[in-house]
Formats: structure tokens, C-alpha cells, sequence
């Protein structure tokens, strides 16, 4: 416990470095990584990715958490004081706003994936899966998905999940979670890869995942990469500003940047190797898309050695993975209303419940909805409310937020400032993340719009 009153802090630098790498490894790794790695043909993917992650959402995930440090406060407030400090004329708090629409404009969706992770847990600890004939998956899921009530309890029950979390004071809540969850995540995960070594084509998915097959570069796969290398390290919806602003100074930002991307894409490529030697084993396409993990995979836990066991593990490791990052992404907006004296579980609670209305519209796009298109009448056809709140928020949010962030650290602070923020980073790193802040970025994220309206 801290003293009371007192603005929050993590104990340590490691805590403060697990918490921030559980909001990094979430859905996004496994669920996200894998079927949109598939869907854009493995090796090439995965090399505009990687490029992504380090020019442009790395340098712009370390601005992000120093922004948090440097105001101390939730990421409206936080920007208000920063703006202040410089006398500038624009409103830096309203990037911070829309962050905070932001984070429950990803959570709506969020909870329903896990929610149906959690539920695909419990089917499997009920021994479900082991010998079950495919169309008796493909039932499970499409009756999952023509009754919105359950969909939507099980996001419920994720979302109250995440509450009780962050309903306790940061130490308490938050921290403990990420010390019991992500080194079983850790521990889950290696398993898994063993276990599909074993069992699966591990020399199929490695050429899958690392070979270079035909890319089709376009404007929309650059979109997708760096929409997916933001969306990983959870930048551009204040969630890292506000861990950063429950860090101490004396956390080395440089090399905890550097370790939490490096977890990060480990658990990415491992999730990867767990996933697609099995995929290759049994024939079926890694093309399938968002249902690879909750079609494609329990068709194979039924006819692999041990399935529902491994099914088991495989559902727990992805509703750990998706609460430490629900619980990043529901710590902002609490944050600012605990600047407005409303104490946490109550503002956990309200915010809880708002991602759960929001996430019906997931839950319809998912079960009613499938042919209805909301925003066809502007051009954007064939895309679901969620498609539309998923590609929003990934593509668009994100990218623009972190280009926010990088314009503030980079030009409209003074560098000193900057410099002095970071005072243990080593000269030559500093020039190098400040100038790829400055200039690589902002011009890769600009780039990255021209080409996607007039591509
Ligand atoms: N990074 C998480 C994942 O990969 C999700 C996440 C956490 C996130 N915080 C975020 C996504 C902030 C966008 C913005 O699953």
C-alpha cells in the first residue's frame, strides 16, 4: 500500500516493465498476429512489420510512457501541463480525449474475443474438444455467434474480470496481476511451441513465418503492418502514459523500451510457432483469418494427442494475455476520474460497463449483423460495425496519436527538456531515438496516409 492521497507508483523498475509489457502482449500477439501474418502471405508481412515496429511505433511507444512521466498524471491532464509548460497556443489535451475514446473503442471488441477465449477455456477444461468431429467445432462457434446474449455475458464477465483488477490501488491490483500472469503466460507459451515441435510441421510454419514468398507490397499492407505494430505495443490510447506516469524516475527508458518490444515480438513469433505447425500438420489454410483461432485451432485440438489439455492451456494463456492488457486500457480513463475524486472501483465499474455496452455492437456485427454494413452509404462497404471500430482505432487512432506524440516530444518540447527527462539514456542512443522521433516517424506515418487515399 501507498500512502494515502498520494499519486500512484509501481514498487519497481521490474514492475513497472511487467506491467507495461502485459498491456504489449495481449490479443494482438496471438490472435491478431497470426491471422494477419496468414491473410498477408507470412515472411514478407513480417518484415515490414518488424521495420515498423522499430522506426516508427518503438520510438513512438518510449515517447508515449515519457510523456506520462514527465506529467504525471492521467493523459488529458498529463498534456494539459506539458502544453502548459511551453505556452503553446494548440490543444494537447484533446489528443489525450481521444485516447480515452480510444481505449473503449478497443476494449468493445477486446471483451468479446476474450470473452469467447474464456469461454472456448471452460468447454475445454470440461474435457471439450478432444475427439470432437470438425462440424461439431464449426457448431460450437457459430452457435456461440447467433446468441448475442451469451457473447455478450461472456464479454461481461471478461470486462468485470478487468474491473476487479484495476478496481485496487495500483500495487495491489495492476502490479500483482502482471507478477502471477505473464511468467505463467511465459511458461504456457514455450510449452505450447514444444508441444507443437512435437506434434506439428514446425519446418513448415518456420518457412511460413520467415520465408519470403511473393508480397504483393501495396499501400494497405504498410497500412496493416504498421496499424499492427501500433496495436501490439498498445500505443496512441494513453494507456502507456499513464503507466509512465506511475513509473519512477530511475526506470533506464531506453533499455526497458528496448526489452518490453523485445518480449513483445518474441511472444508474437512464439505464438506463431505454436500456432501454424499444427495449422501445416493438419493441411487445413493459415489463410482462414480472424477464425483461425477459434475454428481453424479447436479442429485441431480434436485430433491432436491430448487435445483438450493443450486446448486448455491455449485458452488460459490467451485470456491471461488479453487481461493484462484490458486492464492497460481501462487505467486512463479511471485515472482521470479519480482526478475528479471518484474513487477507483466505482469509476472501474463505470467504465466496465461502457466498454460492455459499447461492445454490443461487436456482438451484433458478430451475430445479426453480419451483412450490415452501417457506413456503406460513404463508401465503406462491406465493412461491420466492428470492422469498422477495429480498423478505426488500429489504422487510424493509433497511428495518428502516436504521430501527436512524436510532434510533441520532438519539436514542440525544447530538447534540453527532452534530454533532461532521460537522464541516464547513453548520448548516441538518444540521438538516435530523438531523431527517428523527429523526422523518421512523423514522415513514415505521413507517408503512410498519402499512400492509403490516393493508393
Ligand atoms: N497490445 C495489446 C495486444 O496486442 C492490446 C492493447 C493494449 C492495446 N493496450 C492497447 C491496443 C492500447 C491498442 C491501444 O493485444
Amino acid at each position: 500500500m501507498q500512502a494515502k492521497g498520494a499519486y500512484p507508483s509501481f514498487t519497481s523498475r521490474l514492475a513497472f516493465i511487467i506491467a507495461a509489457a502485459g498491456s504489449a502482449v495481449g490479443l494482438g500477439n496471438v490472435w491478431g498476429f497470426t491471422y494477419v501474418a496468414g491473410q498477408n502471405g507470412g515472411g514478407g508481412f513480417v518484415l515490414i512489420y518488424l521495420l515498423a515496429l522499430a522506426f516508427v511505433a518503438g520510438p513512438a511507444f518510449m515517447a508515449e510512457m515519457l510523456i506520462g512521466r514527465m506529467g504525471k498524471a492521467s493523459p488529458p491532464t498529463a498534456l494539459a501541463k506539458l502544453q502548459a509548460s511551453t505556452g503553446s497556443r494548440l490543444r494537447w489535451p484533446s489528443v489525450g480525449w481521444i485516447g480515452l475514446i480510444g481505449t473503449l473503442m478497443v476494449l468493445s471488441f477486446y471483451a468479446v474475443i476474450a470473452g469467447q477465449a474464456m469461454y472456448y477455456g471452460l468447454i475445454a477444461l470440461e474435457g471439450g474438444f478432444g475427439g470432437w468431429s470438425e462440424s461439431a467445432v464449426t457448431k460450437l462457434d457459430a452457435d456461440f455467434k447467433a446468441n448475442p446474449w451469451a457473447m455478450a455475458l461472456w464479454s461481461a464477465a471478461f470486462m468485470a474480470f478487468t474491473a476487479a483488477i484495476v478496481s485496487f490501488d495500483i500495487r495491489t491490483g495492476i502490479e500483482r496481476a502482471g507478477k502471477v500472469m505473464m511468467p505463467l503466460l511465459f511458461i504456457m507459451l514455450i510449452g505450447l511451441v514444444a508441444y507443437s515441435g512435437h506434434t506439428g510441421d514446425m519446418g513448415a510454419a518456420v518457412n511460413f513465418l520467415f520465408g519470403f514468398h511473393e508480397i504483393n507490397f501495396s499501400s494497405r499492407l504498410f497500412l496493416e503492418a504498421v496499424g499492427q505494430a501500433f496495436f501490439t505495443l498498445g500505443v496512441g490510447v494513453g494507456g502507456l502514459m499513464t503507466y509512465g506516469s506511475y513509473m519512477g524516475d530511475d526506470v533506464r527508458l531506453p533499455r526497458a523500451t528496448f526489452w518490453i518490444v523485445a518480449m513483445d515480438l518474441f511472444v508474437a513469433l512464439a505464438a506463431g510457432l505454436a500456432i501454424f505447425p499444427l495449422v501445416f500438420a493438419s493441411g487445413v489454410e493459415p489463410t482462414a483469418g480472424p477464425g483461425l483461432v477459434f475454428l481453424t485451432l479447436p479442429i485441431i485440438f480434436a485430433e491432436v494427442p491430448g487435445g483438450a489439455f493443450v486446448a486448455f492451456i491455449f485458452f488460459l494463456l490467451l485470456t491471461f494475455a488479453a487481461v493484462t492488457s484490458s486492464i492497460s486500457l481501462l487505467s486512463p480513463t479511471v485515472q482521470r476520474l479519480a482526478e475528479a475524486r471518484v474513487s477507483r472501483p466505482v469509476a472501474a465499474c463505470l467504465m466496465a460497463g461502457a466498454a460492455v455496452m459499447l461492445s454490443l455492437l461487436t456482438v451484433y456485427s458478430f451475430a445479426g449483423g453480419r451483412g450490415v454494413y452501417p457506413l456503406a452509404a460513404f463508401g465503406l462497404n462491406g465493412m461491420t460495425a466492428f470492422d469498422l471500430i477495429r480498423e478505426g482505432v488500429s489504422n487510424f487512432i493509433l497511428p495518428l496519436s502516436g504521430l501527436a506524440y512524436c510532434l510533441i516530444i520532438g519539436w514542440a518540447l525544447k530538447r534540453e527538456v527532452v534530454r533532461a527527462a532521460l537522464p541516464m539514456a547513453e548520448g548516441r542512443l538518444f540521438t538516435l531515438w530523438y531523431g527517428v522521433v523527429r523526422f523518421i516517424a512523423p514522415l513514415a506515418i505521413t507517408a503512410l496516409f498519402i499512400g492509403a487515399v490516393v493508393g
